[in-house]
């Protein structure tokens, strides 16, 4: 039986860890973070994530897996997956390597020759060969690149619509064949690459992604100038196969702690590698998600005051969302939370709800006022904004809100409600791409 180190235990880590245990590895997470490892050690989360506390008591106490903070606990382990994390730098857009390098250099001292290193860690291209030259001769690397989505990450990691390992010999690939033995039984398809290939596919998904949402979003900018509906355009459009019906939800744009700071950071990439001119649509791209968020402040401005320019003083804005998306308490560079933000700066006075991210949003964002209920939230409001769209929201009943608020005036930013539904109760409604 294979034994596997997990290095880094936040989101990917942990996830990483419980999931490889309901393979059926022996598994050791290791951080330098205590109050994490203590935390972890008994089950517990620093985040939301559907499932993984469950799956991490399971294997807790069936003994599959542990957590500590001593390098020393991982020696014997066949392979070890650093998944720390690879932030953006603060004084540019490039991504900050200091956590991957120190941990491989970490492993490196303590782990037993023949042993493999597996970077899952989103990186520019050419780190892996760079960090490979820093190993001793009896280590080898290799990198595998990991795409869940937070919200669906235990589903994504125990049942990937892909495994893609960058190797450079057949005795990695064997190794990495034996760690994920269960997914290759149930036909998971395998994608053998070289290191820059591996390393590519992660941010090229990435870029294709962000690029579907800003296509939709800009054709929403569009629709809203030419009288269409960006909803039906997209429905339109998402019948042909090869265009496909997913992400194509026009509304605030992508946020999260991967799509907008690994485009940004290939872009970085790219200039040092002198194909700028390639990835130059990248910047438009993030132009364009940037812009959803001004159009929705400048929609609230013309919805209460009837002018882009007057001040919103006056106005009570209830905002429903803080996460960057529905099933996460994540609101690193959360769209929702960044107009609350802009439109309590215009002066308004915004309360926010989110029926998960209230802490994480209180943290990053002390100046903004938050309710537990939605009722609390909407109560006195001038408008109702729409954010993130949880399924808590998508089912709201217009009429029993209809007493609470000041004004009847809704806009959806996610484009998820169901308008038909709020405007026979009498709401005025509005959503971004749709006259
Ligand atoms: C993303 C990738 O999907 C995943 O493969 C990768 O490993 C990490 O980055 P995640 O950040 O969890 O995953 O979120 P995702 O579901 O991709 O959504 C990203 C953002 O795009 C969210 O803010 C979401 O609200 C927004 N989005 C998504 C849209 O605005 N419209 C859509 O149609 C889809």
């Amino acid at each position: 039986m294979l034994k596997i180190s997990v290095i880094g235990t936040g989101y990917l880590g942990a996830t990483h860890a419980a999931c490889m245990a309901e393979l059926g590895l022996d598994v050791v997470g290791i951080d330098t973070d205590e109050k994490k490892i203590a935390a972890l050690s008994v089950g517990e989360l620093p985040f939301y994530e559907p499932d993984l506390p469950e799956l991490l008591q399971k294997h807790i106490k069936g003994g599959k897996l542990k957590f500590t903070t001593d390098f020393n606990e991982i020696a014997d382990c066949d392979v070890h997956f650093i998944c720390v994390g690879t932030p953006q730098m603060k004084d540019g857009l490039a991504a900050d390597l200091s956590y991957v390098k120190s941990a491989f250099a970490a492993v490196a001292k303590v782990a037993k020759p023949g042993s493999l290193l597996v970077g899952k860690s989103t990186v520019p291209v050419g780190t892996a060969q760079a960090l490979a030259a820093t190993l001793p001769a009896n280590l080898e690397l290799a990198w595998n690149p990991e795409f869940l989505r937070e919200g669906f990450a235990v589903e994504d990691t125990l049942r990937p619509n892909r495994l893609v390992i960058g190797v450079t010999s057949d005795r990695a690939e064997e190794l990495l064949k034996e760690v994920y033995a269960q997914n290759l039984k149930e036909n998971t398809p395998w994608v053998r690459a070289d290191l820059p290939t591996a390393e590519l596919v992660k941010v090229a998904a990435n870029s294709f992604l962000a690029t579907k949402i800003s296509f939709i979003n800009a054709m929403a900018e569009v629709c809203e100038a030419a009288g269409g509906d960006v909803t039906v355009l997209a429905k339109a459009i998402g019948y042909d196969p090869r265009i496909g019906n997913r992400f194509l939800q026009a509304g605030i744009g992508f946020g999260g702690g991967c799509l907008p700071k690994d485009i940004r950071a290939f872009m970085a990439r790219a200039e040092e590698l002198g194909a700028s001119p390639a990835l130059e649509f990248l910047r438009e791209i993030d132009s364009i998600n940037l812009r959803a968020r001004q159009r929705v402040i400048d929609l609230v401005r013309t919805e209460l005051s009837g002018s882009n320019n007057m001040d919103l003083k006056s106005f009570k804005i209830a905002v429903l969302g803080a996460a960057f998306k529905p099933d996460s308490d994540d609101v690193r560079d959360s769209p929702a939370l960044d107009i609350a933000a802009q439109i309590h700066d215009a002066g308004a006075d915004v309360v926010v709800h989110d029926p998960k991210a209230i802490e994480p949003a209180k943290k990053r964002f002390p100046n903004l006022k938050f309710a537990e209920t939605i009722e609390d939230c909407v109560r006195g409001a001038d408008l109702i904004l729409h954010l993130t769209e949880w399924k808590v929201y998508r089912e709201l009943d217009p009429n029993s809100l209809k007493p609470l608020v000041k004004q009847t005036k809704i806009l959806d930013g996610r484009n998820a409600l169901d308008r038909d539904k709020w405007r026979q109760a009498g709401w005025q409604f509005h959503a971004l791409g749709r006259s």
